[in-house]
């Protein structure tokens, strides 16, 4: 019996987490669901975006299932992120059938690092303009290529891929490629390489069949996991996982879409995918596979697809047709 932590949130946060949770009840796995609240509409009713009680919730429960939050975003997740120390950001881009995606053949990770590098916040004005300060460690790095070679090593992918600017950025990028190559050092069987994240960004459009773990610092890793989703095309599809050591929260990547919230044509494939990544997490691999198997038949047969996808079906329907062949 899994302890799931639940946030909907708000907008179509909490369709796609309905529907998210009616394939997770499909599964042959037991879950014990405990919802909390947050966003916009907890915010109107409680005066706080993201209540203690929920806080607490999140870091008792094995795993957070979080929906999506409106304008109280950055005071929700991102506050999560930094209260459960989720330092791994995953983001999978991986091309679907009956999608726009660039190339049929598309699957590899993004692993990026979640707690420092340009994202911490250290931002002044001096004299003649502004400063932001980038702080790389040498923990946070061996902590996050450590984290991408172990997933390489458990997922049975090949090679890891360090991403950097060392050429310019010679102290902190250069302290994060060291790292990358020391810790690659303890997985011989899988093989490292570094590219700039300059040149990267135009391989993942020629060829990101290429890849198949990508591990870097946080801006250059938001960066390239936006394009990632560019090249296989779509929001309604992409999912991911923020994890730490002591807790692991996993998202759809699109927000609460208020235009077209309470309309039931959210298409809630990201969400169920977050699911999914939870159940890998939780080390349930097979139940998480038939779940990947059961969206890749859906979009095949463009079985009962939401409006995104081409299709006139609700939300709920599509997260039906899923669950039913689990
Ligand atoms: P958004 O991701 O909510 O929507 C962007 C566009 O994609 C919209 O046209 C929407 O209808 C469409 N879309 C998104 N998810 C979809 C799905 N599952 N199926 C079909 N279409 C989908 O981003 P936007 O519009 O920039 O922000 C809306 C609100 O969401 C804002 O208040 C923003 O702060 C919040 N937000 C929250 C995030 C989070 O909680 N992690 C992340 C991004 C935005
Ligand atoms: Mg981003």
């Amino acid at each position: 019996m899994y302890k799931i932590a639940v946030i909907p949130g708000d907008g179509i946060g909490k369709e796609v987490m309905d529907a998210a949770i009616h394939v997770l009840d499909n599964t042959g796995l037991n879950f014990k669901y405990e919802y909390g609240e947050a966003g916009d509409e907890c915010l109107d009713n409680c005066g706080i975006a993201l209540p203690e009680e929920t806080i607490k919730l999140a870091k008792k429960s094995d795993s957070v299932l979080f929906g999506a939050a409106g304008e109280s975003a950055a005071d929700v997740i991102v506050k999560l992120r930094q209260v459960l120390d989720l330092y791994a950001n995953l983001r999978p881009v991986k091309s679907y059938p009956q999608t726009k995606s660039l190339f049929n053949d598309i699957d590899f990770m993004i692993v990026r690092e979640n707690t420092e590098g340009m994202y911490v916040g250290l931002e002044s004005e001096s004299d003649e303009g502004a400063i932001a300060e980038r702080i790389i460690t040498a923990k946070a790095s061996k902590r996050i290529c450590d984290y991408a070679f172990k997933y390489a090593q458990k997922t049975g992918r090949t090679k890891v891929t360090g991403v950097h600017k060392a050429n310019v950025l010679k102290i902190t990028d250069g302290l994060f490629k060291e790292k990358f190559y020391e810790i690659s050092e303890k997985y011989g069987d899988i093989e490292a390489e570094d590219y700039y994240v300059d040149a990267t960004a135009m391989y993942l459009l020629t060829r990101p069949q290429s890849f198949e773990v990508i591990v870097t610092t946080n801006l250059f890793g938001d960066i390239l996991s936006d394009e990632g989703a560019g090249i296989v095309g779509g929001l309604g599809l992409i999912p991911s996982a923020n994890i730490g050591d002591n807790g692991a929260l996993f998202e759809p990547v699109h927000g609460s879409a208020p235009d077209i919230a309470g309309k039931q044509i959210a298409n809630p494939i990201a969400m169920i995918l977050s699911a999914k990544m939870m159940l890998e997490h939780l080390n349930e691999l097979e139940e998480a596979k038939k779940i990947d198997e059961a969206i890749l038949t859906v979009l095949k047969n463009k079985e009962s697809l939401t409006p995104d996808l081409g299709g006139n079906s609700t939300t709920n329907d599509l997260a039906k047709a899923i669950a039913k062949l689990l």
